[in-house]
């Protein structure tokens, strides 16, 4: 998703600016452009592609002191030089990290009152409201609570307007945006790490509090204009989090983290095998409603399978996209848990707001501390897996799935299981520690591959599969093992990859079945199990270590983990950052 970064202070402002932008590199991006001031002048350098490219377009050493940059993520319009940020109309230059829901009819407006567009972009109509709205009410703040009274949509705005250089403005709706400070001068980010550099003091802005910022000081006003008292807080985590630490790719880093992430979770909520008191004595809930999307969405379907199993209480798992726009059949004894690592999907936090409309309990199952899913839920648990930059999910997933099947044990009431959880870390570690680059030689070559599993070996399918699309950009798909063989099974072709997963012994002779049904049709069977098989059906055969059925899921994710990044590595991927993703989709 779009990113934006401002800087006003004693310090050259273009570097911070850049810097900012490279650590937000891992929200996606496909365009960056600078806006900044120079000799009192403004002045707009934007390019296409890498923040490097715009990097060589742009003398950094600039006396400037005051700037607002941006990378880029295509919606509305293709990714190229006009359609990138900033955007000026007038008096006034605006980046923009959302989407304007009503701005075809706003630009109908605004053409009919002779105001021309550069770009076919939603956000050039904010800086030409600005500038006409300016013209009536000759107040910036006035203006921007004017303006964002008519925008429908959601956004976060950095503003220079030009009669007011010494100071920028902010504001923000649904898209996230923060304010720090370090001791020569004042930072605008999408996210944490674009600061962290430089410091770790930060406000998170409200839904529509208006900022204004000076070179040593800011000033927050209420949706009234009325001055609001906000102080900084301090950002916990570390700076270490957002570097790579001489490993080649975040993704690599952060998966080799889950050792840590796992014990971190585990012992945020549970002390000499009980829980400790952060986790709520939930009523005993009818039926369950977990919503999500992409890899939260799996996660939310192998908490399916451990709930079920283990507390008895139906789940239904929904695509938040869907599940927003659906009838639902909630009631008083509903729970609904919404998963969000980012805890800013727009699409997840409308179901959980609407949710919340209807009067139904809420869960968010988060990793980003204060998010908007966050702090718009009833109850919310954190998973303790620190900033992931890599766009793809590894080390939040097993947190995550660590954490669901802690809330399973609690809705179970069968703190017994506990003590299933206790060395783990150490099994973490020992499947962390193989190479899998054996594997991933025999997919790389491929243009297809299958998944294939029962019940939450298939939840663990979908997960592998995504990973596999999406890091190495091989077309694969996930099945329930019995399904393949309804239609899909044609495309098994000699020496199509087919990863089989069984970790449940008492469906292994079905599962192992159907991998037989695709050994005969020429597949090469990759085998994740954690019990030994002496028929030989299978090409290669992966060992988990054998655990409790319940903990089962944390350990089965890891190969698939590690099996992506080999095969995108070896097929030369921009791990990092697929092509055409977004870290945190905040547009619907
Ligand atoms: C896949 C991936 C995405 C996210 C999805 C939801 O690796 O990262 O599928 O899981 O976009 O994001 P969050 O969890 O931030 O709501």
């Amino acid at each position: 998703m779009c990113g934006i970064v401002g800087y006003i202070g004693k310090n050259k402002a273009l570097p911070r600016v850049l810097t900012g932008l490279k650590f937000l590199e891992y929200r996606g991006y496909d365009s960056a452009g600078v806006a900044y001031i120079i000799d009192n002048e403004i002045k707009i350098t934007k390019e296409v592609g890498r923040i490097s490219s715009l990097e060589k377009l742009i003398d950094e050493d600039s006396n400037s002191y005051v700037a607002i940059g941006h990378t880029r993520w295509a919606t509305h319009g293709e990714p190229s030089v006009s359609n990138s940020h900033p955007h000026r109309v007038g008096k006034f230059t605006v980046v923009h990290n959302g989407i304007i829901e009503n701005y075809l009819k706003l630009k109908e407006d605004l053409k009919k009152k002779g105001i021309t567009f550069l770009s076919s972009t939603d956000t050039e109509v904010i800086p030409a409201l600005l500038d006409y709205y300016y013209k009536e009410e000759k107040n910036i703040l006035k203006t921007i609570k004017k303006v964002i009274s008519i925008l429908d949509g959601s956004f976060a705005l950095g503003i220079i307007c030009d009669d007011d250089k010494n100071n920028l403005y902010a504001v923000r709706r649904g898209s996230p945006l923060i304010v720090a400070k370090d001791k020569d001068g004042m930072f605008l980010a999408s996210d944490v790490p674009a600061i962290l550099s430089y410091t770790n003091k930060y406000i998170l802005l409200d839904n529509d509090e208006i900022v204004k910022i000076g070179e040593d000081c800011y000033q927050v006003y209420d949706q009234n204009l009325k001055e609001k008292e906000k102080e900084l807080k301090t950002f916990e985590g570390s700076y270490d989090a957002a570097m790579l630490n001489g490993y080649p790719h975040y993704m690599l880093k952060e998966i080799c983290e889950e050792e840590k992430v796992f014990l971190d979770t585990l012992n945020y909520y549970v002390q000499d095998n009980a829980f400790k008191d952060n986790i709520p004595e939930f009523k005993h809930y009818k039926n369950i409603h977990i919503v999500a999307c992409g890899s939260a969405y799996y996660v939310g379907c192998i908490g399916k399978s451990l709930i079920e199993e283990y507390a008895g209480i139906p789940v239904y798992v929904e695509v938040a996209s869907e599940y927003r726009y659906k009838r639902n059949f909630y009631d008083e004894n509903t729970l609904v848990i919404v998963i969000s690592q980012s805890g800013e999907t727009a699409d997840s936090l409308e179901a959980l707001r609407k949710a919340n409309k209807d009067g139904i309990d809420t869960l968010a199952i988060v990793n980003v501390v204060l998010s908007s899913i966050a702090r718009e839920a009833k109850y919310t648990l954190y998973v303790k897996a620190g900033p992931e930059i890599a766009v793809a999910t590894t080390k939040a997933f097993l947190a995550q799935t660590t954490l669901m099947a802690l809330l399973a044990v609690k809705l179970a009431k069968k703190e017994e299981l506990l003590k299933e959880f206790q060395g783990l870390d150490k099994k973490i570690k020992e499947l962390l520690n193989r190479s899998y680059l054996d594997y991933a030689l025999d997919i790389y070559q491929k243009d297809n591959a299958f998944f294939i599993g029962r019940l939450v070996d298939y939840a663990l399918c979908l997960e592998g599969s995504l990973k596999l699309k999406e890091t190495a950009y091989i077309n694969s798909m996930a099945f329930q093992a019995g399904e393949l063989k309804h239609g899909t099974i044609s495309l098994i072709d000699k020496g199509t990859p087919v990863i089989g997963i069984c970790t449940n012994s008492s469906i292994a002779p079905k599962t192992i079945s159907n991998l037989k049904e695709v050994a005969a049709r020429g597949a090469y069977i990759i085998y994740i199990t954690n019990e030994k098989v002496n028929d030989e059906f299978y090409n290669k055969v992966i060992y988990i270590p054998k655990v409790h059925n319940i903990v089962t899921p944390i350990l089965a994710v890891i190969p698939l983990q590690l099996i992506s990044y080999e095969v995108a590595k070896l097929r030369g991927c921009d791990i990092d950052k697929p092509r055409n993703l977004a870290k945190s989709v905040t547009v619907e």
